[in-house]
């Protein structure tokens, strides 16, 4: 033995043992933590343990007071820590230090493919929840994007399990080094706004486990989430809040779970299955609880008086309250009861940078013919920004995540403060009213002045930049319904038609966090997806659209050419949105790409695609074997080079598909991706490992995961439909 090998040896011994020594420091913390809750049950009285497990206010549950054990306090959302909402409705309390930094919307940090980001985002969002004495954030949102239509599909991580798993887990542990809980939302099966409340899904177990299930589970697994939040639908005939098959068994028993089931605002339907189907938390139940006496309202909640009547009845066992504040004293602990704690930050400057910079990476340059973008800051030159979006607010409205920030850079702000040579001029084109939770107020503007002045306004320009798209209006991009049509809305295709017949030389940006249809597209030179993208979104936009960043997003989902190619419409009604009281997820496994994929159907934009400034070529893709066993990890390598003028990142990604498999697949799958930053002329190797683990499909007869022995192919590339090389592997 060398002495290299010797000191090789030494340092494996000494993490080793500094990681055992770790492992069990957090083993016996959590013995003497499990101890001393064990002790606090044994004080408490029936009453007390019941009036911790449902809501005392909106956003709070109760303490209790003779122990010094504290209340617990809970904010929205995904991408920003609400304001303060009153004690007993959803009006806004009207506090005057409750503003924040409002970061990009989860479809913009999927579309970053940079986990790293994710934990900046989640670890800066939790600073900021801990500043405003939170103990919860409601949030990430996992649901997949099964339909452009949901309203919620923007506070969701895209379409796909694995990037959402991927982005989630970091995300989790950011807001939790800050002794805050994340409540990952919403479990399962919420893909839709339209009728969430009553709505019965019907799901395979494989599109269960292998498409909407993952990402929670990386959330509970690889994250160890402290809460989780019930969803309002119904899965095979039972809510989801509680459920026997996702919370008992799936959540609580096969993926161990030892946080806090919450449920969603009024998702509770009934005490016996709230109390014996894993709900640890009833929150929300009716804006003032169920009563309509003077009464308290809390006292009616379903994990409430029902609650301990039926175990004082003997109905229901005393264990089963004991294991539910069991698991709150535990998020206590973790959160509001760790020494230490620290007081968390906000509006800092870091947290304004991670914001833009998220807001930067998600960009996605969809269309650049005749180099479009970037757009230089000439002398000269007047650039009209026209459309509402270029002013209007994107943090307000949009439902729970509603945001109050210090400051929001509209696109019309920060194209203004970037461009110093060039004149921005401005006009709105057409006016829509306030964005209302469950309501449609009209503009009392008038539309046609709007319209001819907007015209007028890009008559007067060398170039023309539309900013239109949707908004978090009630049927837009909102909590509570679906958007009903896949267009673009107020008449905004009549408009960019208009605005070419005036001025050839149009680029869009396009505000939305859902596909759209794009018969508009040949009207448009440039067009980039700007998402919702919070306080620093005018500067994020200014940034690439002066060429100061260079756009490395890449879609978080497809973009289908008309409705009808997305896999859940279809199958009609039933599949998409239910006949009211079912609904079938036909397309089965086949969400997303895998879907346009498997049934040969060209998107508009696939999944994974997004243009730069620069370009990139792949090369030398190589797996390390040709054959492999199931304990295996394939190793994928490949050359990236950047062959353009501008340094810049690029995103390789690898999809595995199995050839002639005994059961349905999609014809690809993402199995692993890796963002690099390359500067011009330079390339990098990069090497990416796929555990073989991770092709298993589940095996709905053994109702466990299978790995299929056989002939598979390795897929490398820069976008779901730009495959540069594949390769071909075996699994023994
Ligand atoms: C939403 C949740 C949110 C809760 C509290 C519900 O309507 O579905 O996502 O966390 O309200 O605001």
């Amino acid at each position: 033995m060398n002495k290299y090998s010797i000191s090789l040896l030494f340092t494996f011994f000494t993490i080793s043992i500094i990681y055992s020594q770790n492992t069990v420091a957090k083993r016996v913390q959590e013995d003497v933590i499990n101890v001393k809750i064990d002790s606090i049950l044994s004080l408490l009285s029936i009453e007390e343990k019941v009036a911790m497990c449902h809501a005392q206010s909106k956003f709070s549950t109760k303490g209790v007071e003779r122990l010094g054990i504290p209340e617990i306090w809970m904010s929205d959302g995904p991408h920003g820590v609400r304001a303060e909402i009153s004690w007993d409705s959803w009006d806004y309390a009207g506090w005057t230090n409750d503003s924040i930094t409002a970061f990009p919307a989860l479809t913009c940090l999927a579309a970053s493919f940079n986990p790293n980001l994710s934990s900046q985002f989640g670890n800066s969002i939790g600073e900021e929840a801990l500043y405003r004495e939170k103990d919860v954030l409601l949030g990430p949102g996992v649901n997949i994007y099964r339909t452009p239509l949901n309203g919620r599909n923007f506070e969701y991580l895209g379409e796909d399990p694995y990037l959402a798993s991927v982005m989630v887990v970091p995300y989790i542990k950011g807001v939790q080094k800050n002794n805050v809980a994340a409540c990952v939302k919403h479990f399962a099966l919420n893909n839709q706004e339209h009728l969430r409340s009553t709505i019965n899904v019907e799901a395979s177990d494989r599109a269960l486990h292998e498409i909407y299930l993952p990402a929670f589970k990386a959330a509970v697994t690889e994250a160890g989430v402290w809460s989780i939040m019930g969803a309002y639908n119904k899965f095979r005939g039972q809510h989801t809040t509680h459920h026997e098959l996702l919370t008992n068994k799936i959540l609580k028993k096969d993926w161990g779970f030892d946080g806090v089931v919450i449920s969603d605002w009024s998702s509770t339907h009934n005490t016996m299955e709230a109390a014996l189907n894993g709900l640890d938390m009833e929150m929300g139940t009716g804006t003032d609880g169920l009563g309509t006496t003077t009464s308290n309202h809390y006292d009616y909640y379903y994990l409430a008086s029902p609650f301990l009547k039926a175990i004082k009845q003997g109905k229901i066992e005393e264990s089963v309250v004991d294991d539910k504040v069991r698991r709150i004293l535990r998020l206590m602990y973790r959160t509001t009861l760790k020494p230490n704690r620290g007081f968390g930050r906000i509006n800092n400057k870091e947290h304004h940078e991670v914001a833009r910079k998220v807001a930067q990476e998600g960009i996605v340059l969809l269309k650049n013919e005749n180099n479009f973008f970037p757009i230089e800051d000439k002398k000269g030159l007047t650039i009209a920004v026209i459309g509402e979006n270029a002013t209007r607010s994107m943090t307000a409205g949009g439902g729970s995540s509603e945001l109050k920030p210090q400051f929001e850079i509209s696109p019309l702000e920060g194209m203004k403060q970037r461009y110093r040579n060039a004149k921005i001029i401005h006009a709105m084109g057409y006016h829509t009213g306030p964005s209302v939770y469950d309501n449609v107020i009209p503009s009392k503007l008038n539309q046609d002045s709007l319209r001819v002045q907007a015209i007028e306004t890009a008559k007067k320009a060398d170039i023309v930049l539309y900013v239109g798209g949707l908004n978090k209006s009630h049927l837009q991009d909102c909590e509570g319904d679906d958007r009903q049509y896949y267009e673009l809305p107020y008449n905004q295709e009549e408009f960019i038609n208009q605005l070419k017949a005036v001025n050839p030389n149009l680029g869009m940006l396009l505000v939305t966090g859902n596909a759209v249809e794009t018969p508009w597209l040949d009207k448009v030179d440039g067009l980039i997806q700007t998402w919702y993208l919070g306080s620093m979104a005018g500067h994020a936009i200014a940034d690439v659209v002066s060429g100061d960043v260079n756009p490395s997003g890449k879609l978080p989902f497809s973009f289908p050419k008309q409705l009808k190619d997305n896999g859940a419409h279809f199958y009609g009604e039933l599949s998409y949105p239910g006949d009211g009281t079912n609904q079938h997820y036909k397309e089965d496994i086949l969400v997303g790409y895998r879907w346009h994929d498997t049934k040969n159907i060209e998107p508009r934009y696939a999944f994974g695609y997004g243009l730069s400034y620069s370009s990139f070529s792949i090369s030398n893709v190589e797996t390390n074997k040709k054959k492999y066993n199931t304990e295996d990890v394939i190793t994928v390598s490949c050359n990236v080079n950047n062959v353009g003028n501008e340094s810049g990142a690029e995103v390789v990604q690898v999809y595995v598909g199995k050839k002639k498999s005994k059961v349905k697949r999609a014809l690809k799958e993402l199995k692993g991706f890796s963002k690099v930053n390359i500067q011009s002329g330079n390339t990098k190797t990069v090497s990416i490992d796929i555990p073989v683990s991770a092709l298993a499909y589940y095996n709905e007869d053994k109702s466990d995961w299978d790995i299929e022995k056989g002939a598979y192919i390795i897929y490398v590339g820069n976008a779901s439909n730009n495959i540069t090389k594949t390769l071909p592997i075996s699994i023994n």
